[in-house]
């Protein structure tokens, strides 16, 4: 009996140790693949102990105190809520009907011809980067045109692998002068006119990451115009609306006016920058059709395509932001708030450009306070990067991108100091 258990117990681990060996060489192709870029930078960030850090890496809002920021509005949507004893069963495939509706006036506005004639197919997404990879994956399905989407250059680091992993192939249009910091127009335009017919085009809404640089009003009317000419397919990422100039209306006028002016878009929404839900993935993806019977026919295959994906996405985080924007005293708050938020922001691009002047800086550092939303393509250099980070423990992303979000009053003047000290 005692020898049959223990035959028993070496075929077993006989059989384990087969399996594991046959699990590692399953696996042995697969090479280590290299950091995310960003979160990289919070790691280093973390394990450095100068009292006087700054992780100017990552993405998300800060207070004036440097601690994230959750909005009032909803604090007492959330409140709310819970109070009201709502359910957890699953939402539809397209989320949370009441946010969708609402996300849709919030881009398009609420008296636009798109939402009055009921041309907008609009689902929720899994925050930005959901709704961006259910509109690549879609469009790869049924977009016949064309095969390749062109981003700006440089472009979110996200959006290449998003289009790529959904089977497109990923072209670059001129975006962004190094010489003055700011937009290149000629090259975009210039780029832009070659580009094949039926291709697909990215453009940022507003607040364009990286750089903070985003076309004028009628810089926007020329793009429009080209894009129409050259019959590209515009696609539009919008993940700062309200955050760029503290006006909801405003950032989403780029939008509007191609919605004026014919074009049939496709647009990405996020609610993490706005409505400060960053971990809650908040977002909404958006097809403008001709009209009614198309959208039906176009909604139609956007369930099938989310379906087997995630079946339906998450409702906490929606069930907020539709509290937010369809309650009128919510609304009315978080108008304040997300105008609060870039006021802050804005207010820092001046205490740092005026900053630098004050340490002595000779260089022309306009262009801080000329890009708008989140972020700073400051203009240093990879070495001077570098050197900010050994010798002054500010962390940023490589290209020299600082999040203006991490920058507060009890800090300015150290980044200011060390700016120049790496620049002089
Ligand atoms: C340009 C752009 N698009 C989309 C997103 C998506 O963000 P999220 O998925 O967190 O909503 C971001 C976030 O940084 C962004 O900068």
């Amino acid at each position: 009996m005692a020898s049959k258990t223990l035959t028993k117990a070496r075929t077993f681990s006989r059989l384990l140790s087969h399996n594991n060996a046959r699990s590692v060489a399953i696996w042995s192709n697969v090479e280590m693949g290299p950091p995310d870029a960003i979160l990289g930078v919070t790691e280093a960030f973390k394990k450095d102990t100068n009292p006087k850090k700054m992780n100017l890496g990552v993405g998300a809002y800060r207070d004036d105190n440097g601690k994230p920021f959750v909005l009032s509005c909803i604090k007492k949507a959330e409140r709310q809520i819970v109070d009201s004893n709502v359910d957890k069963e699953y939402a539809g495939i397209t989320g949370v009907g009441d946010f969708c509706t609402a996300a849709a006036k919030l881009a398009f506005g609420a008296d636009s011809p798109v939402i009055s004639e009921g041309r907008n197919v609009t689902t929720q997404g899994v925050s930005g980067t959901g709704s961006l990879r259910v509109g690549a994956n879609f469009l790869n399905r049924w977009y016949t045109k064309s095969k390749t989407v062109w981003l700006s250059t440089p472009s979110w680091g996200n959006h290449t692998p998003i289009f790529k992993h959904a089977g497109f192939e990923v072209g670059a249009y001129r975006y962004y002068d190094p010489n003055t910091c700011g937009f290149d127009f000629e090259g975009a335009i210039a780029d832009i006119k070659k580009i094949p017919e039926g291709d697909i085009i990215v453009l940022h809404a507003c607040a364009h990451n990286p750089t903070g640089v985003d076309p004028k009003p009628e810089q926007w009317q020329e793009l429009s115009k080209v894009i129409k000419e050259r019959k590209l397919y515009p696609y539009f990422d919008m993940a700062y609306q309200g955050f760029a100039s503290g006006d909801c209306d405003r950032d989403a006028s780029a939008v509007r006016h191609f919605i004026q002016d014919g074009h049939c878009m496709a647009l990405s929404q996020s609610f993490s920058k706005n409505m400060g839900l960053y971990g809650e993935r908040v977002g909404a993806f958006t097809i403008v059709c001709n009209d009614q019977e198309e959208a039906a026919r176009v909604m139609s295959q956007l369930k099938i395509i989310i379906r087997p994906l995630y079946s339906n996405p998450p409702i906490h985080g929606a069930r907020l932001a539709s509290k937010v924007l369809n309650d009128p005293e919510l609304n009315k708050e978080w108008l304040g708030e997300v105008k609060g938020m870039a006021d802050r922001i804005i207010g820092m691009r001046t205490r740092l450009r005026d900053g630098l002047v004050k340490e002595g800086s000779t260089r022309n550092w306009q262009h801080i306070v000329d890009q708008i939303g989140m972020f700073c393509f400051t203009g240093l250099k990879p070495d001077q990067v570098e050197k900010l980070t050994k010798d002054f423990s500010v962390y940023l992303t490589k290209d020299g991108r600082i999040s203006v979000a991490g920058v507060s009053s009890t800090n300015v003047d150290y980044l200011a100091h060390a700016m120049h000290q790496v620049s002089k």
